[in-house]
């Protein structure tokens, strides 16, 4: 089944110059990338993306992660690939959320770590399955920052915005 995902490189997978090689190795799905941006995450986007860990006791420290608190580049790369069966293609290159268990040639496996305090940093994240992976993908891109219409749109009159234009 043709379906989308959203895929993050988190902010270790940046700070460790790992963009290019997790680009490449995610090539060997052959899915279609149709959007990609740098995004430095607020706090209000990390909650609401990872709110079904709200009241782990780990949750803190993941939305601590995510906001590149414990890395230099306090970004993450966002990008949205489709293609057949592309979660499982993708997650399956990905390996397990925990990366001391992820198949050692996976993109966790070989480049991931757990701190000491317990965060899994496993390089990026995917979609778990479609019905996330249109919340998130919802979440992180406007509709015009997609160069296929994945979900459908409408047009909506916007009144009193206030937006960053070059000066
Ligand atoms: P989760 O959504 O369960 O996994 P995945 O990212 O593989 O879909 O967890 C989200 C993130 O939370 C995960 O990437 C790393 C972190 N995490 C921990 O730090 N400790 C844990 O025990 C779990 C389950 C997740």
């Amino acid at each position: 089944m043709k379906e989308q995902v959203l895929v993050l490189i988190k902010p270790d997978g940046i700070s460790k110059s790992l963009t290019g090689y997790i680009l490449t190795r995610l090539s060997e799905a052959k899915l279609e990338l149709v959007a990609s941006r740098m995004v430095k995450v607020s706090r209000k986007l990390a909650e609401r993306h990872y709110k079904h860990l709200k009241g782990k006791e780990f949750f803190e420290e993941v939305i601590q992660y995510s906001l590149g608190a414990f890395h230099p580049c306090k970004y993450v790369m966002a990008l949205v690939f489709v293609g057949e069966d592309a979660i499982k293609k993708c997650r399956d290159l990905t390996g397990a959320t925990n990366p001391e268990e992820a198949d050692p040639a996976s993109i966790r496996g070989s480049c991931g770590r757990i701190t000491t305090k317990g965060v899994f940093e496993n390089v990026l994240h995917v979609s778990s399955d479609i019905i996330e992976a249109e919340r998130e993908i919802k979440l992180w891109f406007h509709p015009e920052e997609l160069i296929a219409d994945v979900f459908p749109t409408k047009i909506t009159k916007v009144k009193s915005t206030r937006k960053r234009v070059w000066a």
